[in-house]
């Protein structure tokens, strides 16, 4: 990495899950972490509160990752302030479940637009930064989602995850000589206060009785020690990989 403290950007950073965990984590290990986020006011809160508990200053960037000209704008002032980008986690998500025969259009291009087209907008704007510098580490965000066979996650949601995974592993082969690593982590379901709004506490306890074999549902922090590694010159030969973190649902099959 070329900086004395490395430069992280996250996306979908000030949110109740694995982006906020990720921003706190790669702040414990002394990156210079960009908190960017679609939310204005959580995003500037979570830099503020970042920065009481690390005692240095994070700064932060409203960031919807379908505006393609904000992302160019915010890559390039990072670039600016920073000087460039070692670390970038693509986490931003969206998903809506709806059956492929009553799905509408909207719901599909959202998804695409949200989970795949934005972790490229991404990349294409921090790539060639990493190129110049010689080196970085790109996490994407996927999900077991990419490979299940289920119901429980729409076709849109899981096509896009799946199409992250494609990206990320062209996305490696093509930038391996540059050194920049390219890879995705694909969690199973990980526990947030937000789908504590949505699912009622049966739906873990179910998940917890047939699929979990950790006895417990993923938490945050599963995932963001996983891109904490993945980010981190210790994963120096690591590119072009999916680490699945689901507790052992994902090998269940
Ligand atoms: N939670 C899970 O069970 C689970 C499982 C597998 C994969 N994932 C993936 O992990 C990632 C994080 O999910 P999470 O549930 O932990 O949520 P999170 O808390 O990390 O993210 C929510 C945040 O995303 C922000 N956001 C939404 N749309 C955005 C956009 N277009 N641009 C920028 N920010 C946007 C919101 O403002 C919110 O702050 C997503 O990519 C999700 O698909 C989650």
């Amino acid at each position: 990495m070329s900086r004395e403290r490395p430069v992280a950007l996250v996306t979908a950073a000030a949110g109740a899950g694995i982006g906020a965990s990720v921003a706190r984590q790669l702040a414990a290990d002394g990156l210079d972490v960009v908190v960017t986020d679609a939310h204005e006011r959580r995003c500037g809160e979570f830099a503020a509160a970042l920065g009481e508990e690390f005692g240095r200053p994070f700064d932060s960037h409203a960031l919807d990752v379908t505006d393609h000209d904000q992302v160019e704008a915010v890559v390039g002032a990072v670039a600016r302030s920073k000087g460039g980008v070692d670390v970038l986690v693509n986490n931003a998500g969206w998903s809506k479940i709806e059956p492929v025969a009553e799905m509408s259009i909207e719901t599909w291009q959202r998804c695409l637009d949200v989970d795949l087209t934005g972790t490229f907008v991404c990349m294409r704007h921090v790539l060639p930064l990493m190129i110049a510098d010689g080196g970085g580490s790109i996490v994407n965000i996927s999900s077991i989602a990419a490979w299940e066979m289920s119901t429980e996650h729409g076709a849109a949601y899981s096509a896009a995850k799946a199409g992250v995974l494609a990206l990320t592993r062209v996305a490696a082969a093509e930038n391996g000589p540059h050194g920049v690593r390219v890879n995705a982590v694909a969690p199973g379901l990980i526990y947030n206060n937000f789908l504590r709004k949505i699912y009622p506490e049966e739906f873990f306890d179910d998940y917890i009785d047939t699929k979990a074999f950790l006895g417990r549902i993923g938490q945050p922090g599963d995932i963001s020690d996983m891109v904490s590694f993945l980010a981190s010159d210790r994963a120096g030969y690591i590119t072009g990989e999916v680490f699945t973190v689901s507790g052992g649902v994902s090998a269940r099959g």
